[in-house]
């Protein structure tokens, strides 16, 4: 199986406030869309519903326990093994992207492969969290500083992680 997860987290663990983001960070946008493209997108139904538009050149699928829910542009499942299984993500040379949110991530932390994780330099208040990264666990394969662009709100560094 090949899971990526994709997240931007504070140095507190923060991802998300209020259902949106906590920060304005367009270099990571640019990055997200770049490791994204082309592969399987799963998603829980808040952060569907706070993208508000399907990420185009990419299949997206959408995690609700809500068997009626319609995704105008992307598939629903009603787990995360649902979406797995749909997404072809236990056939051999397929990629799939879990981009959140915080329920989402803690389930698929465990089943995940690699980790793209963009630590944003602040700490912010939230309600939204990404598990500790536990490095007994995961070994870091690269890191790049990023410093704050004119479209970014703060510095980041992406760092890539992959399971020991
Ligand atoms: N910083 C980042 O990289 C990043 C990335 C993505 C999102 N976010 C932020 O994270 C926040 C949203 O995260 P969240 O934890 O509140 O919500 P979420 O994980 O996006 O979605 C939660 C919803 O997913 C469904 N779900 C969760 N577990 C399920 C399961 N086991 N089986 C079936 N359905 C399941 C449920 O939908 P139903 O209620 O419809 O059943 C649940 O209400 C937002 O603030 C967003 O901006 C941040």
């Amino acid at each position: 199986m090949s899971v990526a997860l994709v997240v931007a987290i504070a140095e507190n663990g923060v991802i998300g406030r209020e259902g949106g983001l906590p920060w304005r960070l367009s270099t990571d946008l640019k990055r997200f869309k770049a490791v994204t493209m082309g592969k399987p997108v799963i998603m829980g139904r808040k952060t569907w519903e706070s993208i508000g538009r399907p990420l185009p050149g990419r299949r997206n699928v959408v995690i609700t326990r809500n068997a009626g829910f319609v995704a105008e542009g992307a598939e629903c499942a009603p787990s995360l093994d649902a979406a797995l299984t749909l997404t072809g993500a236990r056939q051999p040379g397929v990629e799939v992207c879990v981009v959140g949110g915080g329920e989402i991530y803690r389930e698929a932390l465990p089943l995940a492969d690699i980790l793209h994780v963009t630590h944003v330099h602040a700490a912010l208040d939230g309600d939204a969290f990404f598990p500790p990264i536990d490095p007994e666990r995961w070994a870091e394969v690269s890191r790049e500083a990023v410093p704050a662009g004119e479209k970014d709100v703060y510095a980041t560094s992406y760092v890539v992680y992959q399971r020991r």
